[in-house]
């Protein structure tokens, strides 16, 4: 067994944030394409401790309109999609795509959602009068935000070993190979997003999909874009697990979201302090690296203290270098607001903002 893959109780701690631009022999990284090996490695480390193991990005799907219809007083299309994946297409799942056939290809962006129920008319309308490719999906499709359950997914692909983050990861996947091969799409232009714990998924699509331009996590926190090993509230560092999610408590809580490994790393009994953290070779900042060189948008309420606004930004500066190497210091982006945890249209604005500039628009 390579040293990375060891017992978390056997690797050995790291003083601080373990270092980005340093390989596992201590080489430094000093070039872009050694930080794409680099890259590779910390992926493989990203999975084994965390996301599990699970198909490949661009595994082949088959897509059908089973409706179709007139939208927003006539201005729009939206389609109903259903999505075929998996050996055999034996998987399916449902998708709503919004667009405006104007005859242009435009950016499209991949959204996961807490319910059926869809966008809400401010987002849809705000999307499309951008100029933007709207798709949206409801994660439960996939597998259920249920602990001891195996969804369709799992069923389909019994060989693997992924949490729910990276399945709903992997629906962001199988919308984008339906959208690329959409004439109204540009398939260079692609965007995941999501909040909360979609935010974690769509950082981990981004993270194993180089097809997302942009990649968008809204109040993603512990196991997206917060960090583990430090915690704390906009007024600065606490390390209290009552305040801010900890390792400990998300595995305890969701267990089901991550690998089996990752019950392994923190204190699973109340108060869920911290217990292997400081071993663990990677953290949010890697995780917001991983993205680089293409574009990350994480957006954060700075009243949002359990998804650790103060451990974001730790993340976030820590990241730098990495996008800095490879040219593009403009593609680490916080959006930092005031107020709690919602996707709300404030958000909405700054990442289409963000986007329209990634896309010389
Ligand atoms: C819980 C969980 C968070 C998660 C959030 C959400 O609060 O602890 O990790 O982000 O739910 O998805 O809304």
């Amino acid at each position: 067994m390579s040293r990375e893959f060891a017992p978390i109780e056997a690797l050995p701690e790291w003083n601080g944030l373990p270092p980005l631009l340093t390989d596992e022999d201590g080489n430094e990284i000093k070039t872009p394409a050694q930080w794409m090996n680099r890259r590779e490695a910390l992926i493989r480390l990203v999975e084994h401790y965390m996301l599990g193991q699970g198909p490949a990005f661009d595994a082949p799907i088959k897509g059908q309109v089973i409706k179709s219809e007139r939208a927003l007083e006539g201005q729009a299309q939206l389609d109903t999609v259903r999505v075929f994946y998996g050996p055999g297409f034996q998987g399916h799942f449902d998708m709503s795509v919004l667009y405006k056939d104007d005859g242009r290809k435009k950016p499209a962006i991949t959204w996961s959602l807490f319910s059926y129920t869809g966008p809400c008319p401010v987002e849809r309308e705000l999307v499309l009068e951008r100029g933007y490719v709207l798709c949206s999906f409801y994660r439960e499709q996939m597998t259920p935000d249920a602990p001891m359950k195996t969804g369709p997914a799992q069923a389909v692909y019994p060989e693997y070993d992924w949490g729910a983050i990276r399945i709903w990861a992997f629906q962001h996947s199988l919308a984008a190979s339906y959208l690329t091969a959409q004439p109204y799409v540009n398939p260079d232009a692609l965007v995941a997003t999501g909040h909360s714990r979609g935010g974690k998924a769509a950082l981990a699509a981004g993270i194993l999909d180089p097809r997302f331009a942009v990649t968008a996590p809204n109040n993603s926190g512990c196991g997206g874009c917060g960090n583990f090993r430090y915690l704390g509230t906009r007024d600065g560092l606490t390390q209290d697990p009552a305040l801010t999610e900890s390792l400990g408590r998300i595995a305890h809580v969701f267990p089901y979201w991550w690998n089996q490994t990752f019950q392994t790393i923190g204190e699973l009994n109340p108060p869920h302090g911290f217990k292997y953290e400081s071993r663990l070779p990677f953290d949010g900042h890697t995780l917001r690296a991983l993205v680089a060189p293409r574009a990350l948008f994480s957006s954060e309420g700075l009243d949002d203290a359990w998804a650790n606004p103060y451990g974001s930004q730790l993340s976030c500066k820590a990241a730098q270098p990495v996008f800095d190497l490879m040219g593009v210091p403009q593609n680490n982006r916080l959006f930092l607001r005031e107020g709690p945890h919602q996707f709300g249209e404030t958000d909405w604005r700054a990442l289409l903002d963000f986007c329209d500039q990634q896309f010389s628009f």
